[in-house]
């Protein structure tokens, strides 16, 4: 049984216990539907608190279900059975009580939460409206300002805020379930509200829906779901009830079938399987209490901020007394720059801080449980820092290398008890970014591999786990996107065009402007090292750029020019005359954004296609999260792997091979060829 019913007096007490997380199955379904009969025909019971076992309450639809025909009782139903039962009903929340989850509580008279619960629909995230009414009996609840930011956002509102704006009735501090049977029983002494559905929306101004239209529009780009949620809270202000519930039901199956759902779906459940990868079952990972970090440079101590986010103490060791301060006072800057933006308090700030330890005495790690390296990109230097490490940590501490470029098994040679050691590759903001490559060595340890893993969790990281290559996944990838990114310019398209249309492919910036922010000097480095390995990168224009010193914002001019203080790219001349005298006697072309993107994307899959046949990734979707983690690959797209396999394989190769025929990419590689003929999946999982 996952519902169940018991009674305390006159007030039944309905319980669901689906695990994990007590999403509406069918079975929920249906239970919750029998239990409404039986509490209608029971004379005995005056009302009904619905409360859930485990970790949180309701947290939505069961998304497992999306993919298939809706069975009823279908959802829509079930709330309207709550909402019209002849007794008044409790929603005792607890966690989190989402999307369809939110909306059975809506159906209910009351709701109550303890002050660590949390409401919101956040289905947009999934590419899909509310589907329960949501739309409709929120904006009849708060009003349509709030309702409308919080089905267009779908970020969920703590109970105390959600209390203030009236979303719940009561925060019960102490015993949920008591707490609720009281509410109801106080509740009963007086005259009860309406249900939701027979009251009216507050009027909004004559410019709201402009205004907010506007502003959605602008946070969506190209997602569809944020808008047409917008579309049903104003079809819930404009019309009546029934005629605004068909209208949200209409656009939930619709955008339930289609492209962008099925992505955002695909990332959803990625993310969370990412954190516990199969290969590792049942391998126990070391504890981490605490930490240190070597290097307090950009990624030291962006990495050191995560590190007390996750509240453990942490030390930083520095070369000198000098650079342990600028360390320290990177890392303040980290945290003033949180505070000021709101997104902690001072209070909070200073705590966190206020458990690290700076230091250039590697004495004091000799009990530490983890340690993190990020010093220069140096092999001698990072080699030295190791076997520093090697001597004073314990056999078990964990030791890692935030390398971006070297081999890690070069960084580990000598060290004592190298099991230990793996790489942990973070990117930049360290603190803000949520993917994290964990980089084994041939003798890595299962259980080290194990705590990378924990970590991640720890962190709130999305963990991917990549074999040892130059760039390893996500940088190797990137490699090909500049050398595309070139390729168009040879042929003919502007930076400002290629920049335009990855843009409206769905990425936050265009690979040229992004260079120019990261600085164009970090690739012209990578490129002497592999020059120094005997390879020929590709990048004849950012190394006439690189000559000139123009390196991106930082020093005024990179790709496009910048005016001093101002980080507005401007289509540069310089640039222009570079590439015409590079590109003398190469066949120039007109080319459009989807041909644009197709030459950049297109060759990125395939590269990625290599990295799953080589083992560097295990999983295509290790690939797709690592892109849109850690390079801002749209999501809605579900990463450059589902995208290619959503676009089909066949099309993939025919369009790489027409560009190789033109010399503007590799030919697709074989693997992809005959995935392509045969089996039509690229989504195959390479045993480990
Ligand atoms: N349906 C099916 N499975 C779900 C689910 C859902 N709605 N929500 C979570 N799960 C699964 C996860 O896939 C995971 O499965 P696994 O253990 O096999 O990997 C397991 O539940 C635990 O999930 P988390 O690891 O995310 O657990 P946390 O405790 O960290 O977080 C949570 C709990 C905040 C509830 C989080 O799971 C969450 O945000 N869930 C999604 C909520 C959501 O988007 N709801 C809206 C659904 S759409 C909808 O309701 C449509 C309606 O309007 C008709
Ligand atoms: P950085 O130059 O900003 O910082 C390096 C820090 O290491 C400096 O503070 C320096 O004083 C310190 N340091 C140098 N030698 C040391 C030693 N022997 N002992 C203790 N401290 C020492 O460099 P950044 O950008 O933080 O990079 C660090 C590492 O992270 C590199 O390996 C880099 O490849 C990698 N990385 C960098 C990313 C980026 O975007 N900057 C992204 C991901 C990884």
């Amino acid at each position: 049984m996952t519902v169940t019913i018991e009674h305390s007096g006159e007030i039944a007490v309905v319980t669901i216990d689906n695990p994990p997380v007590n999403a509406l199955s069918q079975a929920v379904r249906q239970d919750l539907w029998n239990a409404a009969e039986t509490l209608d025909a029971d004379f005995a019971v005056r009302a009904v608190v619905l409360i859930c076992e485990g970790r949180t309450f309701i947290a939505g639809a069961d998304v497992n279900e999306f993919g298939k025909p809706p069975t009823p009782p279908h959802l829509p139903d079930l709330v309207a059975r709550i909402e019209t039962a002849a007794k008044p009903w409790v929603a005792a929340i607890h966690g989190s009580a989402l999307g369809g989850g939110f909306e059975v509580a809506l159906g209910c008279r009351f709701r109550v939460a303890v002050p660590s619960a949390s409401v919101g629909l956040p289905e947009v995230r999934l590419g899909i409206v509310p589907g329960a009414g949501g739309t409709v009996r929120l904006p009849r609840l708060v009003g349509p300002a709030l309702a409308a930011e919080m089905v267009t956002a779908g970020t969920p509102v703590a109970a105390p805020k959600a209390r203030s704006h009236g979303l719940i009735d009561a925060v019960v501090e102490g015993d949920l379930e008591k707490g609720a049977i009281d509410f109801a029983r106080a509740a009963l002494d007086q005259s009860l509200p309406l249900p939701l559905r027979q009251r009216g929306v507050p009027a909004v101004d004559a410019t709201f829906w402009e205004t907010i239209t506007t502003a959605v529009a602008g946070r969506a780009k190209r997602e569809d779901a944020p808008l047409r949620a917008l579309a049903c809270v104003r079809k819930a202000a404009e019309a009546d009830f029934e005629a605004a519930m068909a209208f949200e039901r209409q656009t939930f199956l619709e955008l339930r079938g289609s492209s962008q759902a099925s992505a955002l779906r695909h990332v959803f459940f990625a993310e969370r399987a990412a954190l516990r990868p199969p290969e590792l079952g049942g391998v126990e990972p070391r504890r981490i209490s605490s930490a240190a970090v070597i290097g307090g440079g950009t990624m030291g101590a962006g990495i050191l901020a995560a590190l007390c986010d996750a509240r453990l103490p942490v030390t930083l060791v520095e070369r000198d007394e000098v650079a342990v301060e600028r360390g320290l006072s990177n890392l303040r800057s980290i945290f003033d720059g949180l505070v000021k933006r709101g997104k902690i308090s001072s209070e909070a700030a200073a705590e966190r801080l206020s458990a690290v330890t700076g230091t250039t005495d590697y004495g004091l790690l000799a009990r530490v449980d983890l340690v993190i390296e990020a010093v220069f990109e140096d092999i001698d230097v990072k080699r030295d820092v190791f076997s520093r490490l090697s001597a004073v940590c314990r056999a078990d501490a964990v030791l890692a290398t935030n390398t971006s470029y070297l081999d890690p098994e070069e960084i580990a040679a000598g060290i004592k008890y190298p099991e230990r050691f793996v790489g942990l590759h973070f990117f930049s903001p360290a603190h803000v970014m949520k993917l994290l490559e964990i980089v084994p060595t041939a003798q890595t340890a299962p259980a080290t591999l194990a705590t990378g893993f924990a970590l991640a969790r720890m962190l709130n990281k999305i963990p991917v786990r990549a074999g040892i290559c130059d760039g390893f996944i996500g940088n190797r990838i990137l490699k090909i996107t500049r050398a595309q990114a070139e390729r168009l310019l040879l042929a003919g398209a502007t930076p400002q065009a290629v920049d335009a249309a990855m843009r409206t492919f769905g990425f936050p910036m265009g690979p040229f402007e992004a260079q120019d922010l990261g600085g164009l000097d970090i690739a012209a480095f990578q490129r002497r090292a592999a020059r120094a390995r005997g390879e020929t990168p590709f990048a004849p224009i950012a190394e006439r750029l690189c000559a000139l010193e123009r390196f991106g914002q930082k020093s005024g001019g990179g790709w496009y020019d910048y005016a001093r203080g101002d980080r507005t790219p401007k289509p540069s001349k310089i640039v222009a005359d570079i590439i015409a005298d590079v590109a003398k006697g190469m066949p120039q072309r007109p080319w459009d954004e989807p041909s644009i993107v197709d030459c950049i994307v297109l060759p990125m899959v395939n590269e990625a296609v290599k990295i799953l046949h080589e083992k560097v990734a295990l999983r295509a979707v290790d690939i797709d999260l690592v892109k849109i983690h850690g390079y801002g690959f749209p999501r809605w797209r579900g990463g450059p792997m589902h995208y290619a396999q959503q676009r089909g394989l066949a099309e993939i190769v025919a369009q790489l091979e027409r560009f190789a025929a033109h010399g503007l990419a590799d030919p697709p590689c074989h693997h992809f060829d005959s995935a392509a003929r045969g089996s039509d999946t690229i989504g195959i999982d390479v045993p480990a």
